[in-house]
C-alpha cells in the first residue's frame, strides 16, 4: 500500500511494552515484505499468534489441474454456466493459470472458514452480491465492482451477506505482491495526479475486528499445497496496527478513464501490477474523438502476452458475432492474432455518425507475460465455436 494507516490502539514507540487492562503484555507482529526490506505492519495481538495446537494436511476442494493451450486457440469461457461448488475459497473453479498468477471463479452464499494464502497477494474482484471482507486487520464491507487486494498471509474469511444473494468472485492469486502500477506513484509512493485512480479512492478497515474463541481452524496455502492449522486464540485479536501493508478494496466505478484523440491500447486502463501480469479496468467512457477515429481496438498482437478478459457490464459492440456476453471470459493467446468481430469496425463508425459517443463496455483484464495454462473449471464451461467467429 502507497500510505501509512493506524487503526486502534497501538504504542507510543514500536517494540516497547504494550499492556492490556489486565498488566499483562500485547503480543506484537510484524508483517513484513521482502525480508525486512519492504512495507509491513506491526499488530498488536491480545493472544500469542503463535499459538497453533494442530495441523492436518487438507485435499483441494476442487479439481486444480492445469492443462496447456493446445491446440493453440481463443478461447471463449462462459461462466455464466458454472455452479456453486462450496464457499468463496474452496469453491474456487480454477480457470487458468502458469507460475506467476492463478485465476478462478467462485459462486457462493455461504461464509468461508478463516483462510491465510503464503503463496502471494490476492485480487478478489466481486461482479456480484454483497460480502464481508473480515480479517486480522479489520473489516472491508465489500460488493460488486470491488477489487479487494489481500496481502500475502493475511488470515481473513470471506462472509457473504445474509440477504444478498450468491456472491460471484473472480479470484486473483499472485506468485508475489499485487500493488498499484509504479509509474502512478511518486518516488515516496504518493498516487501522482496522471494517475487514474488515488488514495481517496481505497478503502481499507477503520477499526480493528476482535473475535474471543479457541481452537479455530485456519486454511493455509503454501506452494506445498493445503494445511488446516488450529490456533489456540482466534486469530481476529489485534487491538491496533499500523504500517503501510494491508488489504484494501478499490472499485471500479472509481477509475477515471483515459481517453485518447485515436485508440488508446491497454496500458491506459492499468489498475495494478503484480510478478509477470497486469490487472485493467475497461470502464464506460467517451469514445475517441479524432473525426475519423474507429474507436474500438484494432487487430493486436501482443507477443509477449496472454490476454486473460472478463466482461463484467456494458455492451460489447466490438464483439458482436462472437457470443460474448456479461460473465464471459475471451482468452486470446500469444501466437493469435486477435481483433474486433467482422463488421464491427463498420457498425461502431455508424453508430458514431448517428451521434453515439460514448462505450458503456465495462471488463476486467488479465494480461499475463507467460502463457497461461487452461484449468477444469474453464474447459467444463468453454464455447466451442469461438474460435471460428472471425472467418463466418
Ligand atoms: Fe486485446
Amino acid at each position: 500500500m502507497p500510505y501509512y494507516r493506524v487503526v486502534g490502539e497501538v504504542p507510543r514507540k514500536r517494540h516497547v511494552q504494550f499492556r492490556r487492562p489486565d498488566g499483562g503484555l500485547y503480543a506484537e507482529e510484524l508483517m513484513g515484505e521482502e525480508g525486512f526490506s519492504s512495507d509491513s505492519s506491526l499488530l498488536y495481538h491480545r493472544y500469542l499468534p503463535t499459538a497453533i495446537v494442530k495441523a492436518e494436511a487438507v485435499e483441494p476442494g476442487t479439481e486444480t489441474r492445469l492443462e496447456p493451450n493446445l491446440p493453440l486457440s481463443p478461447r471463449h469461457f462462459r461462466t455464466q454456466e458454472l455452479a456453486s461448488a462450496g464457499d468463496l475459497v474452496t469453491g474456487r473453479m480454477v480457470l487458468a493459470g502458469n507460475g506467476d498468477v492463478r485465476l478462478s471463479y467462485a459462486t457462493s452464499d455461504r461464509p468461508s472458514e478463516l483462510y491465510r494464502n503464503s503463496m502471494g497477494d490476492e485480487c478478489v474482484y466481486v461482479q456480484r452480491g454483497r460480502v464481508r471482507f473480515e480479517s486480522t486487520y479489520g473489516v472491508i464491507e465489500a460488493g460488486e465492482g470491488d477489487y479487494i487486494v489481500v496481502p500475502t498471509g493475511t488470515i481473513h474469511r470471506w462472509v457473504p451477506e445474509p440477504t444478498g444473494g450468491p456472491v460471484n468472485v473472480l479470484a486473483i492469486e499472485a506468485a508475489g505482491h499485487i500493488r498499484p502500477p509504479k509509474r502512478y506513484l511518486s518516488q515516496y509512493g504518493q498516487f501522482l495526479e496522471h494517475a487514474p485512480y488515488c488514495e481517496r479512492d481505497l478503502r481499507a478497515p477503520a477499526e480493528p475486528l476482535v473475535v474471543e474463541g479457541e481452537e479455530v481452524p485456519v486454511l493455509v496455502r503454501t506452494r506445498g499445497g493445503l494445511t488446516r492449522l488450529v490456533y489456540r486464540n482466534h486469530p481476529f485479536d489485534v487491538v491496533g496496527w499500523d504500517g503501510y501493508l494491508y488489504p484494501f478494496a478499490f472499485n471500479i466505478n472509481d477509475f477515471e478513464p483515459i481517453v485518447k484523440k485515436t485508440h488508446a491500447p491497454p496500458p491506459v486502463h492499468q489498475t495494478f501490477e503484480g510478478p509477470g501480469f497486469v490487472v485493467c479496468s475497461f470502464c464506460p467512457r467517451p469514445l475517441d474523438y479524432h473525426p475519423e477515429a474507429i474507436p474500438i481496438p484494432y487487430n493486436h498482437h501482443n507477443v509477449d502476452s496472454d490476454e486473460f478478459m472478463f466482461y463484467v457490464g456494458g455492451d460489447y459492440s466490438a464483439r458482436a458475432g462472437s457470443g460474448i456476453d456479461v460473465g464471459s471470459i475471451s482468452l486470446h493467446p500469444a501466437g493469435f492474432t486477435h481483433g474486433p468481430q467482422p463488421g464491427a469496425v463498420e457498425a461502431v463508425i455508424d453508430a458514431v455518425a448517428r451521434g453515439i459517443t460514448t462505450t458503456s463496455e465495462m471488463a476486467v483484464m488479465v494480461d499475463t507475460f507467460r502463457p497461461l495454462d487452461l484449468g477444469q473449471g474453464a474447459l467444463s464451461c468453454e464455447d466451442p465455436g469461438y474460435a471460428w467467429t472471425w472467418a463466418r
